[in-house]
């Protein structure tokens, strides 16, 4: 979601803006819809605010004569309060007197009551943001205090809301603060010079070392150091930590879009999640895990709570999870989760899964399962994010930075995290080592398997770049090819702006059949041949059943898998592994498949329309 970034230095040419822009650009994929920039020059702040791309902001600070200066803030908007204008873009401005800027991101609650006073007071509002209100407040308080840090404070405590705040007044030429609670922010220090961000990708090109702020905490950056209060005043001293995510990273390393890039790292983000969770003798160790082992017997239930693709690595972990260490496990959207009043108590282990560790819903359900009493572990791919610090115990997937908004792989991170945690509670709780070695071991096998099956996409762009006309495509799979199938239609939907809808196999006859028409093109995601129950021929029924009605069928299935040939308009082959493991592999052909198709009609792969990467509203 929104981007900030703030930075403070040397005096030295054009640095400031450098830096602002470049954090600018590193954090786009969060999505946003309008940009801007405050420089502290002089006796006031300037700057430039555009609706749209940074491309329309770089145009507006070209036409204007820009001061040398230490100290600037940055922002890009994805809209709440009112539309994607220039007007409502940040920075947004307090007074009348042109001396301070401020940017936020977040939701301020109850904006509406200090808008009204505000007004009463005699105050113009130039936007309709809530961001506009707290500018406004700051630069009051700053006209009382004639410090920056003391008029945050006193105004941050005033707010309800989620927020990160940053500021800077000209007369405090120096200095930036920022505040956060419930947002993300991260300080990166430099040098004589130190960064504010929203997360670390937008300082990694100038340092590694970063410092993490708890919530509640007011940080203020000069070109010399750094303090930290708490929204009390009480000083606090931040944990600093080295940043291993290197700047190459966060680039597209040689593929056109970062989902591509993203796509072929998916071996080493199943490998890297992998990494380390066995001891010398093989048994699964897990550092993070907050609860005991006591803890985790004492569990009779789990919750996966979470949204979007990372709810369908959730739907994947309930058959792996139920199947191995034989507890229930339901999955629900996070935001359904929140309101419903769910049947919980401290016997249930709630596991939120998500990528950023900042989605609002999630956040929202993890709080609501601790005020109930539940224990909670968060599967997360960004250290030190709020759902984790909330948590009691994380387990970190290891997928590296995720630039493109639509999720890939950090999907493959999700489902492999989910059964090492399935796996960890069968040791803890089954006593049983010798089933989980045999997982873990072709576990090990499979970022092999997804590179081969990655060389063999050929057929699939192929088929995606013949169906760019197409204007609905369905997606069938069942057991662990149903949430497969799921994700399969929400790439395509997302990226190609496709209608699509992922249906379980099995109720194909209760409804969906319907749709079928001759040349409605049709994903079914196979079963194993070894699958149990039979599932295997009674999806090749269901292909056969869709094929006798004309649809055109795309048939993903294990090599070897000779009965789907003679049903299948095309065969895309996936390595076989075991029937629990296969979403693993199924669902790259789909990533491949919705990436290559969106390629094809032209459109933004990395920043679909109307989506943001994190959504850190409810
Ligand atoms: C947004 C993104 C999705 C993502 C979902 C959950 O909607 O566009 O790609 O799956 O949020 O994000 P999280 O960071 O919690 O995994």
């Amino acid at each position: 979601m929104c981007g900030i970034v703030g930075y403070v230095g040397p005096n030295s040419s054009g640095r400031a803006l450098e830096v602002v822009m470049d954090g600018l650009t590193r954090l786009e994929y969060r999505g946003y819809d309008s940009a801007g920039v405050a420089l502290v020059g002089g006796s006031e702040v300037v700057g430039a605010k555009r609706a749209g791309k940074l491309s329309n902001l770089t145009k507006a600070l070209a036409e204007q004569p820009l001061p040398e200066t230490t100290t600037a803030i940055g922002h890009t908007r994805w809209a709440t309060h009112g539309g994607p204008t220039d007007e409502n873009a940040h920075p947004h401005r307090g007074g009348t007197d042109r001396k301070l800027a401020l940017v936020h991101n977040g939701i301020i609650e109850n904006f509406h009551s200090l808008r009204k006073q505000l007004i009463a007071d005699g105050v113009v509002f130039s936007s309709e943001t809530d961001t506009e209100v707290v500018a406004h407040l700051v630069s009051r308080a700053f006209a009382g205090t004639g410090d920056l840090t003391a008029a945050m404070r006193e105004v941050v405590n005033t707010l309800h809301g989620a927020f990160t705040l940053l500021a800077v007044h000209s007369d405090q030429p120096d200095v930036v603060v920022g505040a956060r609670r419930n947002s993300p922010l991260v300080v990166g220090l430099g040098e004589g010079e130190n960064f504010l961000g929203s997360d670390v990708a937008a300082f990694i090109g100038y340092t590694r070392r970063a410092l993490e702020l708890g919530q509640d905490q007011i940080v203020t950056i000069t070109p010399e150091g750094y303090t930290v209060i708490d929204f009390d005043g009480t000083p606090s001293d931040g944990k600093a930590y080295e940043v291993t995510w290197d700047a190459a990273a966060a680039e597209k390393g040689g593929f056109d879009t970062f989902m591509e890039k993203e796509i072929h790292e998916q071996p080493h983000a199943v490998a890297d999640t992998l990494l380390g969770r066995t001891d010398e003798t093989g048994l699964l160790v897990l550092d993070e895990m907050g609860l005991t082992e006591e803890d985790l017997r004492a569990i009779d239930k789990m919750v996966i709570v979470a949204c979007g693709t990372a709810a369908y690595a959730g739907m994947v972990a309930k058959y792996a999870i139920e199947r191995w260490a034989r507890i229930p496990v339901e999955v629900e959207l996070a935001h359904e989760f929140r309101y419903r009043d769910p049947v919980i108590d401290e016997k249930t282990l709630v596991v939120s899964i998500s990528q950023s560790g900042e989605t609002m819903d999630t956040l929202m359900a993890v709080r609501h399962a601790k005020e109930l009493g539940a224990r909670t572990i968060s599967i997360c791919n960004t250290h030190g994010s709020t759902i984790p610090r909330e948590s009691d115990g994380v387990l970190y997937t290891h997928a590296g930075p995720e630039i493109a908004v639509a999720s890939t792989k950090a999907f493959l991170a999700q489902i492999t995290a989910s059964y090492i945690l399935g796996l960890y509670l069968v040791q803890v709780r089954r006593d049983q080592r010798e089933g989980v070695a045999e997982v873990m071991s072709e576990l090990q096998r499979i970022p092999e398997k997804i590179q081969e099956l990655l060389g063999s996409m050929d057929r699939v762009k192929e088929i995606a770049r013949f169906m760019a006309d197409t204007r609905a495509v369905l997606f069938l799979g069942r057991h662990v090819g149903f949430p497969v199938a799921m994700e399969g239609a929400l790439k395509l939907k997302e990226l190609a702006y496709i209608h699509a809808e992922g249906f379980a196999a099995g109720e194909l006859k209760h409804g969906p059949i319907a749709l079928i028409e001759p040349g409605q093109p049709v994903f079914v995601v196979v079963p194993s041949p070894d699958s149990e129950h039979g599932l295997h021929g009674k999806v090749v029924s269901n292909i056969q059943e869709i094929r006798a009605r004309g649809a055109r069928t795309l048939v993903i299935a294990e090599e070897g898998d000779e009965d789907v040939e003679p049903f299948a308009d095309e065969v895309i082959r996936v390595p076989r592994t075991s029937a629990l493991l296969a979403p693993l592999l199924t669902v790259v052909p789909l990533q491949v498949f919705a990436l290559e198709l969106s390629t094809a009609k032209g459109l933004d792969v990395d920043q679909p329309r109307n989506l943001a990467k994190s959504v850190t509203v409810e």
